[in-house]
């Protein structure tokens, strides 16, 4: 291809991509002739670095300059927890290893409380008279609805007993609706034949401490999971809209001076739309191999400024296997994005640490794409009681699992990679949540300290949603201001979209 038929190419894709041209960009690229410098051009247009200077007047782009002086330093990610190991062949054995590392490690969390402190194992429950009261830590391994209650069979390393929630307590009764299978709880009672009749029930829970965390400084973190590229319903200019904001090159002076600012994006889960999951997914493709899907959606990471962090997890349509922890995204299909020393790849769930300097820790992130949810958000009937659907019923998922201190107990609610460990078990109290999945955006706070945020999406409503339920609300970006802890959600939803 000759350099003018390059440069008309160039230009085109500009256009298609909806990304704005000024006349100084226009004579620069034309007046060049050296093949290096004009794809050192294009290379920056297409990842936005100098389009604040183009396009604003001197005075923003002095000031756009001034914030990099004194803040933008880049975004600082430490990753605290990625899974990354290869699935083996199992043995029942590792089954029985992933249940007994759960247990140990949810009991050592119950047992910080003083009412759990001298717990004692179900076999030992034999030893002591009926009518004694007892405190026990067991995995729920029965549940079922009685004309009076709520009946258990919970189980440790050392047996099983049932335990029975009377209707005549309701608090306790109606607490008891939220227990699920194969968590781990405290029960306290008193003690009937090879029954303990319960009248205290513990969830691990987050203990209530002090403030929310804030940073010294003025920088933000966007959270943009679900972009299914791919997809014929994938949202190419709304994407686009949100990008060149980021870059700066969108908005009014106060929202570019707020983009400027953002450090930190995080992308969880389901960045391409993928090829099976589920059975009419084909009909709806406009990008048929993973291959191409991910060559296609690296094309809009690299668009995005250096300067931001972009950390990427894994989700339910993307390439990896569906049983969690899910691996990152691997190089074989995205080499990319690897490519790109502001990306980082990490597994589905994740632990990232951001935004610390000096004198501030920085924000513990847990980041889990939120695959299970939808099994909590249709099984638990406090959750579904309250509200319609279930991408409204998410942030209440995501609080019932925070109490829980596992991200998907139930073994039926999702695909469970057997590991050594259990990945899932929220260990480290995060100080912000952030998942995807519903397609539709959302803001919690809980107890106080954790910061919950689910991401929207850059897909309009399949058919294969409308059959299962979801009611996405595309293009709707939360912003998290790290000094005020603030959430907002910016739109960037076309006209066509909001309606
Ligand atoms: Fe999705």
């Amino acid at each position: 291809m000759d350099l003018d038929a390059k440069k008309r190419n160039f230009v085109e894709l500009l256009l298609e991509r909806n990304i704005l041209i000024e006349p100084d960009f226009l004579e620069k690229l034309n007046e060049e002739k050296d093949p290096a410098k004009i794809s050192e051009i294009i290379n920056v247009k297409l990842r936005g670095q100098k389009t604040e200077a183009e396009e604003n007047s001197k005075e923003t782009a002095e000031k756009a300059t001034l914030y990099s002086k004194d803040e933008s330093k880049d975004g600082k990610v430490k990753v605290l927890f990625s899974y990354s190991s290869q699935p083996k062949k199992n043995t029942a054995q590792d089954f029985i290893n992933l249940f007994n590392y759960r247990y140990n490690s949810i009991k050592k969390i119950l047992q910080q409380r003083v009412q759990l402190e001298s717990v004692i194992s179900i076999s030992k429950l034999k030893m002591k008279s009926q009518k004694d009261q007892a405190s026990v830590i067991g995995m729920v391994y029965g549940k079922e609805e009685t004309k009076n209650g709520v009946m258990l069979t919970i189980e440790d390393p050392t047996g099983t007993i049932k335990v029975f929630f009377s209707k005549n307590k309701q608090e306790l009764f109606m607490r008891a609706g939220d227990i699920v299978m194969d968590e781990v709880i405290g029960i306290s009672g008193s003690l009937g034949k090879n029954i303990i009749f319960a009248n205290d029930l513990f969830f691990p829970e987050i203990p209530v401490t002090k403030e929310a965390k804030k940073s010294p400084i003025e920088e933000y973190a966007v959270v943009a999971p679900d972009w299914h590229v791919g997809s014929k319903q994938f949202l190419e200019d709304e994407l686009l809209k949100f990008i060149n904001w980021l870059n700066g090159s969108a908005g009014n002076e106060k929202q570019r001076e707020v983009a400027s600012k953002v450090k930190y994006l995080f992308l969880a889960g389901d960045l391409v739309d993928g090829i099976s999951n589920h059975p009419t997914q084909r009909k709806d493709l406009s990008l048929f191999t993973f291959k191409e899907q991910y060559k296609k959606a690296s094309e809009y990471v690299k668009m995005i400024r250096e300067d931001i962090k972009i950390i990427i997890c894994p989700g339910n349509h993307d390439i990896v296997h569906l049983a969690e922890p899910q691996p990152p995204l691997p190089k074989e299909y995205c080499p990319d994005l690897y490519d790109l020393p502001n990306v980082i790849l990490v597994s589905n769930p994740a632990v990232v640490n951001i935004g610390e300097t000096e004198n501030f820790p920085g924000f513990d992130v847990l980041i889990y794409h939120g695959y299970s949810y939808n099994y909590y958000a249709d099984k638990i009937e406090s959750i579904r009681i309250k509200k319609p659907t279930v991408s409204d019923r998410v942030d209440l998922v995501m609080r019932l699992l925070l109490q829980k201190r596992h991200l998907a107990p139930t073994y039926d609610a999702n695909p469970h990679l057997i590991t050594e460990q259990d990945h899932m078990i929220i260990d480290r109290i995060p100080d912000i949540f952030i998942s995807g999945d519903v397609h539709k955006s959302g803001v919690f706070l809980y107890k106080n300290v954790i910061t919950g945020i689910i991401g929207s999406c850059f897909q309009s409503k399949t058919d294969f949603q409308e059959k299962v339920g979801h009611t996405p609300d595309p293009g709707r970006i939360p912003l998290i201001n790290l000094k005020t802890r603030e959430v907002k959600i910016l739109n960037f939803a076309s006209q066509e979209e909001k309606q």
